[in-house]
């Protein structure tokens, strides 16, 4: 029996619902609070939402690579539901309780090196990313901090001033915390003009280079890397550049943090990105995300030594590792584990259906991701490469109208992104891909 559709547009979009309290959101709420797909969402369950007029949507976001078991996953809401009776706010630094402790626990057993033992929790991404930058800060007792092009670490101070990309991240919102940038490892773009592996990876040699320089020798505390590069483009560098970064990182005594929040919580189809290199060291690692199910919870996890010396008080905050989403997260991630070989199915039938597009769409420039997280680069020549934003729009707005959200990223703004729940069934994920076919077709009928 053929599969039901999932994608279903009844409205013109948005719907007059959607319309009535888009009103609201109009007269109260900032318009710098940003929409991509502007329905307003009555329900969801696992990769579909149901809008306010009875428009269903294939959910290609995840949230923002939030989901990644899909919207409600019953055992993760049953446990919010548990937790929240028992009770619902105590504050970790009043009075400790159980879920924290355990999800602490949790992480250490599944971190990506052994001894990455130690956890602190807070709410947002960004803020992890800041007690990463004040840990490191500290226990180096150095003070520069280093971070990628094309990376992106959270709207906060410091999160702004790591992130790379200024409009409409960091424009006009300055002075920021002095940081400093070195090249990423975005081959298709190379920032060096070179060909991998002839290279020999040299972006991560003037990594050397910087930090051995009179300006840096000595004041490194730590660069903070994506192991893909989320919000950049979803940019995955080769497979020795991360190794190659950590030994230099070693060598002048810097900590390297790996910002693992867009690409943890088995979006890759490990459980954390850095597994994909073994060979790599690091210090600390932030998370965020998928790792809650859809709650407000963010975490810092590193060596014991390191998360052990700041001052008590120096870290923490009211709600970091509130309750529910502790619980939620402890069985979020037992889920993830037990699934984690979905995601080499999904990641094979995507590669597959992307490689043929491009194939028939000489806009796609590049395909590329690891696991749940697949992208593609647009640009008007594949020889000039020159990015291509229009079609970029023409895409997600095609997938919008035709019931799926899709979200686009990139320092150019010209890639489409794809975070399909790794518990996606087969019939939407073919579903969704046919819809990204046409969107792209009509590019060439525009
Ligand atoms: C790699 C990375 N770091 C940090 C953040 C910031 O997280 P949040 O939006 O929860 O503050 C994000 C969010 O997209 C991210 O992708």
């Amino acid at each position: 029996m053929a599969a039901t559709k999932k994608a279903l547009v009844k409205t013109p979009l948005p719907g007059p619902k959607s319309q009535e309290l888009a009103k609201l959101k109009e007269a109260y709420v900032s318009k710098a609070v940003s929409i991509a797909a502007p329905v307003y969402i009555e329900k969801a369950a696992g990769s579909v939402f149901y809008d306010v007029d009875g428009n269903q949507f294939i959910d290609m976001a995840c949230g923002i690579g939030v989901n990644n078991l899909g919207n409600c996953n019953r055992e993760v809401v049953r446990a919010i539901k548990d937790q929240s009776g028992k009770y619902l706010h105590l504050c970790f630094m009043v009075t400790p309780y159980e879920p924290y402790v355990r999800l602490a626990e949790k992480l250490a057993k599944i971190a990506p090196r052994p001894y990455l033992t130690k956890s602190a929790f807070f709410n947002s991404g960004a803020e992890a990313v800041e007690n990463a930058v004040k840990v490191a800060r500290h226990y180096t007792k150095k003070t520069a901090v280093f971070s990628f092009q094309h990376s992106f670490h959270g709207r906060t101070q410091m999160g702004m001033a790591l992130t790379a990309k200024e409009q409409p991240y960091k424009a006009g919102f300055g002075p920021l915390p002095e940081t400093y940038k070195v090249d990423f490892a975005y081959c298709y773009r190379c920032p060096l003009n070179l060909k991998y592996p002839s290279c020999s990876l040299a972006c991560a040699n003037k990594i050397d280079e910087i930090f051995s320089s009179q300006q840096f020798a000595g004041k490194v505390a730590c660069l903070v890397g994506e192991p893909i590069a989320g919000e950049g483009g979803f940019i995955v560098p080769p497979d020795d550049f991360y190794p190659k970064v950590s030994q230099i990182c070693k060598k002048h005594n810097a900590l390297l943090v790996m910002d693992e929040i867009q690409t943890g919580a088995g979006r890759t189809g490990k459980m954390w990105c850095t597994e994909h290199w073994p060979s790599m060291d690091f210090d600390m690692m932030t998370t965020a995300k998928g790792i809650g199910g859809g709650m407000v919870i963010s975490g810092l996890t590193g060596r014991a030594e390191i998360m052990d010396e700041t001052q008590p008080g120096g870290i923490g905050g009211t709600f970091g590792g509130h309750p529910s989403a502790c619980a939620a997260a402890i069985v979020q991630l037992d889920i993830i584990q037990k699934n984690l070989e979905k995601v080499e199915k999904i990641n094979k039938y995507m590669t597959m259906r992307l490689k043929k597009m491009q194939k028939k769409y000489p806009i796609i420039g590049d395909v590329r991701g690891k696991g749940a997280m697949m992208a593609i680069e647009l640009v008007k020549d594949p020889s000039s490469k020159e990015p291509n934003v229009d079609d970029t729009k023409i895409v997600k707005d095609y997938a919008f109208k035709n019931g799926m959200i899709l979200l686009s990223c990139g320092t150019y703004s010209n890639v489409v992104r794809m975070h399909a729940s790794i518990m996606i069934p087969k019939s939407i994920l073919i579903e969704a891909m046919d819809i990204l076919e046409a969107g792209l077709e009509a590019t060439v009928k525009k």
